[in-house]
């Protein structure tokens, strides 16, 4: 089965999908081509083992659009993120942001992790201002950068606590703050609500999509919740077992706010949980 049919296969009737386009395209933001992944572990003894984590994978991301990947568990989305960091190298294809290459770590690139991954001997504000203070910016601009940023993430009042005074939900903002204050390119996100309470997750989704209206920053959002992809997403992009491919693209047309409950949205959380689904039997199989 060639690889189109195999999509038409997968995805139900009722979703839009679309082929990833060639690469190089002039609009996009974000090229990423026939892009590879494989670790060699070590296993002691002169013995190695292969690990295809990533396997041709080829996506094209326009200007401010949120892009939410999705996949079962072990499928090489956190891999696809860390190389996109430049904190992976690859093995194999090309990455372009901009039109530039992409392989080191840069500060045109903000991530932000599951883990909370702020520096614990920083304050709230020194935690934001660290990335600024790595920008080739005046200094006296840095103060009203990180004011604004605490002021966009709701974190007044906390300036001064440190990470482990804070709650889960709290430790979050102040990292999208900290990925904001670089100004990037791109926004990278792997799970960056996965280990919250369903209330603070959905307020915390509620106030990424506000930052993301105000911003119009390119994101790249890593889930493996499809409630959280429909209602994040401009475009959800489905990768199989490993070794990740992409096996299918779901456009999200429904206006912000979007309201979980309506018909539509549901429609689109069930579609993508069924190729979610189908993934998994693939795995299982
Ligand atoms: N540093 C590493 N060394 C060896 N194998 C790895 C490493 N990181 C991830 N892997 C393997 O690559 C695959 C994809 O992992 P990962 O990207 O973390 O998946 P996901 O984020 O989709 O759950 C898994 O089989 C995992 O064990
Ligand atoms: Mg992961």
């Amino acid at each position: 089965m060639a690889f189109p049919e195999i999509l038409s296969f997968l995805a139900p009737h009722s979703v839009r999908r679309c082929l990833v386009i060639g690469p190089n395209s002039v609009s996009a933001k974000l090229v990423i081509n026939s892009l590879q992944k494989t670790f060699v572990v070590n296993e002691g003894f002169g013995h190695s083992r292969h690990v295809q984590a990533i396997e041709n994978v080829s996506l094209e991301v326009t200007d401010g659009e949120f892009v939410c990947v999705i996949g079962p568990s072990g499928c090489g989305k956190s891999t696809m993120l860390m190389i996109m960091a430049g904190l992976y190298p690859k093995t194999g294809g090309e990455i372009f942001l901009d039109g530039q290459p992409l392989s080191e770590p840069g500060l045109n690139r903000g991530v932000v992790f599951q883990d909370f991954a702020l520096f614990p001997w920083l304050s709230v504000r020194e935690n934001i201002l660290y990335g600024v203070k790595q920008k080739k910016i005046p200094e006296d601009k840095h103060n009203g950068i990180v004011d604004h940023y605490i002021e966009m993430m709701s974190l007044q009042g906390f300036e001064h606590t440190f990470p482990n005074r804070l709650s889960g939900g709290m430790r979050q903002r102040v990292a999208i703050a900290r990925a904001l204050a670089l100004d990037p390119e791109l926004l990278l996100m792997d799970e960056p609500f996965g280990a919250l309470d369903a209330q603070t997750r959905a307020n915390l989704q509620q106030v990424l999509v506000d930052v993301w209206e105000q911003t119009k920053k390119t994101v790249l959002f890593i889930t493996h919740d499809v409630r959280e992809a429909t209602f994040l997403a401009d475009r959800v992009i489905v990768m199989s077992a490993r070794p990740g491919r992409i096996t299918a693209e779901i456009k999200v047309d429904l206006p912000r706010p979007r309201d979980i409950l309506a018909p539509e949205f549901v429609e689109i959380e069930r579609n993508l949980a069924s190729l979610i689904e189908s993934q998994n039997e693939t795995l299982h199989n």
